[in-house]
């Protein structure tokens, strides 16, 4: 094979190649390529999501005795940033007495030191980082969770 035999022939496998490929986008998508929301057509829209509402009122329960416990009411309507936080202005004693809601947890009067402060410590600002409302909703990843009990 000279030189220019080789060339050609480098060339005539690159065709061949490029012909499969064109055959296989040709032939439909492959299925086991899935885009994130499956087998949906480009063009199509999505199916409405489930949209669930907070449950208020009775309390789920801890799943575990160290949970954050979850938000038995809605919370859209309060602010909760730099300066402001609502949740505090009923669960923070001593508003909690007039509006009947319990008080935040002792723990959180503590700093990342140890040190016991008058107001809420800063790393329990962001409520929402551990609590939620809660809603009887599908779990999102199928799980057999149980907590610890010993
Ligand atoms: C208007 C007063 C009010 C505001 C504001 C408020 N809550 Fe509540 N919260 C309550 C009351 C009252 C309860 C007791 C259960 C009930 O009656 O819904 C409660 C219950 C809870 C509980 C359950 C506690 C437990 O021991 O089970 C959590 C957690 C909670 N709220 C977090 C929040 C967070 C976070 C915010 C802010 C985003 C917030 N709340 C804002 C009044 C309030
Ligand atoms: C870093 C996570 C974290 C943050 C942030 C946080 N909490 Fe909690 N909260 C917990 C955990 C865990 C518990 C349960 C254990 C405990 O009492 O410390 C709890 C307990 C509570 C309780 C129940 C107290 C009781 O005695 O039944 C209330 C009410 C509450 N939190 C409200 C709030 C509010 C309001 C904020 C925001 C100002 C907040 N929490 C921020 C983790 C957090």
């Amino acid at each position: 094979m000279n030189r220019f035999q080789k060339i050609l022939t480098t060339a005539g496998a690159g065709l061949v190649a490029l012909g499969i490929a064109f055959a296989a986008t040709a032939a439909g998508p492959d299925a086991s390529v899935q885009s994130l929301r499956g087998p949906v057509a480009v063009d199509s829209a999505n199916a409405k999501p489930d949209i669930h509402g907070v449950e208020e009122g009775n309390s789920f329960g801890r799943s575990y005795r160290q949970q954050p416990p979850l938000i038995p009411h809605r919370i859209d309507k309060y602010e909760v940033d730099l300066k402001t936080n609502q949740c505090l202005s009923c669960h923070d004693w001593p508003f909690n007495t007039e509006f009947g809601a319990p008080k935040v947890s002792e723990t959180h009067y503590v700093d990342r030191q140890g040190n016991r402060l008058d107001d809420v410590a800063r790393t329990r600002w962001f409520c929402t980082q551990c609590h939620v409302p809660q809603m009887d909703a599908p779990e999102l990843v199928e799980n057999t969770f149980e907590p610890a009990r010993d």
